[in-house]
Formats: structure tokens, C-alpha cells, sequence
């Protein structure tokens, strides 16, 4: 029987199928479905750095509390009754309790500030690792690309500092430079790069003309950006790969593994089709592996990654001329 066990972030999993960051990992009762159904790891929902500063603000002022601030105060009262932050810590206890797969705590941040810290407070609480989602939109039209990717590496650096956990690090794909990009940041202590962070889109409402969400799950075809650019870095990054976007089925699993992933992430699907489609996905790897005599995940991970595809060049074609002509 094949031997569905992956290593990522220094971790071993039963099998490269994790529950990526969302609503879903929130609640303990979906956790253990999860767990139930085979998952390999399981991403939490993230913490925000705001969340965070928010709870840094209130300590200070608790600390100098001969002096009198009302508007902080109300906003502290107003938050501590929220108390986001000690909750989320108190959830990794509990999941540490009560779930054995390995979680992953997340973060999405955008600056190096003082927040930093409170990696350390994950790594006390018990996670097993932490996933930064760092996603700057380059909207400033006076930020250049440099400013931006030091903005990234300045997070990571901060980050790194305040933990021995190991990190990855999740990103969006607007970046210019992105293959030269991906590859110097993880020459850093980072373990893993998971690719690709799917945002927020906007829509326009013509009736009342308000800006409003759209698209919130992903569509299977959506796999094509990150399978692109898992093949094309595999390989010549430093760190573990993790494919996210547009992962919806077993066959979608094993393009990713083809293309060098270490792992996966699914969000959308089980939203879309349930918990339990992490078990079916499962059994659709596992079939495949049996029919084409793979013992082991290793057997082909990469093997269609750019280094080794007997066709690279197809990862790079974006202006498909004789594709396209044959469209009337
Ligand atoms: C409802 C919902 C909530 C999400 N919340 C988070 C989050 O808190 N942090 C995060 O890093 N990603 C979050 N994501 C993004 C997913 O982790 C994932 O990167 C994205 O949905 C693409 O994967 P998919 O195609 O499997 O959905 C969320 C996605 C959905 C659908």
C-alpha cells in the first residue's frame, strides 16, 4: 500500500493534504472532522496583526495606569472584552489537547512592529509552526518593488528573531521579480513558501453603486497559477513548497506533488463540498499511486517540476500563439 507520509517545515506528515487557513479551522468540532477524515496538518484561522498591537496598546497602558488616557481606555475596554488574542492562544492549547496532527498557527501581518513578539507567545502556547500571510498590495504609485520587498523581508527577519518555530511564509503573486524574489527569501531561516495566497476581490454593485466581495471560494481552474509557479521554483528554492489555490480534488493533490509541492492547502473545497472530501481525495492519491506503482510520495514528487519536465518550456509560454489562433 502506498505510503502517503510528506515532510514539510521540518515536520512529518501522514499525508501532504492540509486544511488551509479559514473560517472551517476556527472550531474545534471541525478540527476533528478533519483529523477524522485524514487530514495531514491543519492551518488555524489567522490572528491579525491589528488583533495584536491592539492587545500590545492595552498592556502599556496597564502598566502606566497613573496615567489617565479615556479615549484609550474605552477602546481597551471595548477590546479587552473581545480578548481575541488570548483566545486564539488558548485555542492552540486546546487543540494541542485534543488534536494530533500538527497545527499551524497563522498571522496575517503587513509591518515589522512590536507585534513581532507574539510569536513567541504561539510558540509557548504549543503550535507547531507558524504561517505568516504577508500580502502588500503594490497600489502606492510611490513605492517602487524594492521598498516593498523590504517590507516582506524586514517581517520575516522580525519574526524569525522572536521564535524558533518554524515559519512559512504565505504570499500573494504580485510581484515583478517573482522567481528571484521567492528564491532570496528563502535563503532566509524560513522553512516553507506557500504559493499562493488568494485575495480579497472586489466587485461594483451598479444599483446602489457600492464596492462589495466576490468570489470568495476558488474555482477549480484557479490551480493553473500556483501549479505554474510550484514547477518553476521547485528546485532552486531553499525551502519547503506548500501549493495553495484551486486545489479541489485528488487529481489536483497530485499535480501539485508532480510539480515539486511538499504539501497542499484546501480552503474552497471544503466549504464547497464538505469535510469529508478530504478522505475522497485521499483515497483518489492513494489509487493513483497504487495504479502507477508509486510506493512512496518521493517516487514523483518534482517530476514534472520545470528541472525535470521533458516540456520546461510550457511553464513559461504565456503568449500561446498556436493556441490561441486555432480559437475562431
Ligand atoms: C472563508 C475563507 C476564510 C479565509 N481566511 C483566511 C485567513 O484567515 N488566513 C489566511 O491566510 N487565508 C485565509 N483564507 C484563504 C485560504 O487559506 C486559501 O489560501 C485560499 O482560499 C485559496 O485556497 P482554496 O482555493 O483552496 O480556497 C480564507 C479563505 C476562505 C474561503
Amino acid at each position: 500500500m502506498a505510503n502517503l507520509e510528506t515532510q514539510y517545515l521540518g515536520l512529518t506528515l501522514r499525508n501532504p493534504i492540509i486544511a488551509g487557513s479559514s473560517g472551517m479551522s476556527l472550531k474545534m468540532e471541525n478540527l476533528l472532522e478533519m483529523e477524522k477524515n485524514g487530514v495531514g496538518a491543519i492551518v488555524l484561522k489567522s490572528l491579525f496583526e491589528e488583533q495584536i498591537r491592539f492587545e500590545f496598546k492595552k498592556q502599556m497602558v496597564d502598566s502606566t495606569s497613573n496615567i489617565s488616557y479615556p479615549e484609550a481606555e474605552d477602546y481597551i475596554k471595548q477590546y479587552t472584552a473581545q480578548n481575541e488574542v488570548e483566545k486564539y492562544l488558548n485555542f492552540i492549547r486546546e487543540t494541542k489537547k485534543q488534536i494530533s496532527v500538527p497545527i499551524i498557527a497563522s498571522i496575517n501581518c503587513y509591518s515589522a512592529t512590536d507585534w513581532v513578539e507574539f510569536a513567541k507567545k504561539i510558540e509557548y502556547a504549543g503550535a507547531d509552526a507558524l504561517e505568516l500571510n504577508i500580502f502588500l498590495l503594490p497600489s502606492d504609485e510611490n513605492t517602487t518593488a524594492a521598498t516593498i520587498e523590504k517590507q516582506y523581508s524586514d517581517i520575516i527577519d522580525r519574526v524569525l528573531e522572536n521564535t524558533n518555530l518554524p515559519v512559512a511564509v504565505k504570499l500573494g503573486n504580485y510581484f515583478t521579480d517573482l522567481s528571484r524574489f521567492m528564491v532570496q527569501l528563502s535563503w532566509k531561516k524560513i522553512k516553507g513558501l506557500v504559493l499562493f495566497n488568494r485575495p480579497f476581490s472586489p466587485d461594483i454593485n451598479i444599483n446602489d453603486l457600492k464596492v462589495t466581495a466576490t468570489n470568495m471560494f476558488s474555482h477549480k481552474e484557479e490551480i493553473a497559477t500556483s501549479l505554474r509557479w510550484i514547477a518553476m521554483l521547485s528546485g532552486k528554492v531553499h525551502s519547503d513548497l506548500c501549493a495553495s489555490t484551486g486545489i479541489h480534488d485528488g487529481a489536483g493533490v497530485v499535480k501539485q506533488l508532480l510539480a515539486g509541492a511538499n504539501a497542499v492547502q484546501v480552503a474552497s473545497v471544503l466549504y464547497q463540498k464538505g469535510i469529508g472530501e478530504i478522505k475522497t481525495m485521499l483515497a483518489f492519491v492513494e489509487e493513483w499511486m497504487d495504479k502507477n506503482n508509486y510506493k512512496s510520495i518521493d517516487d514523483f514528487r518534482g517530476k514534472m517540476s520545470y528541472k525535470t519536465s521533458t516540456n520546461p518550456a510550457a511553464y513559461e509560454r504565456v503568449q500561446f500563439m498556436k493556441y490561441y489562433s486555432g480559437i475562431e
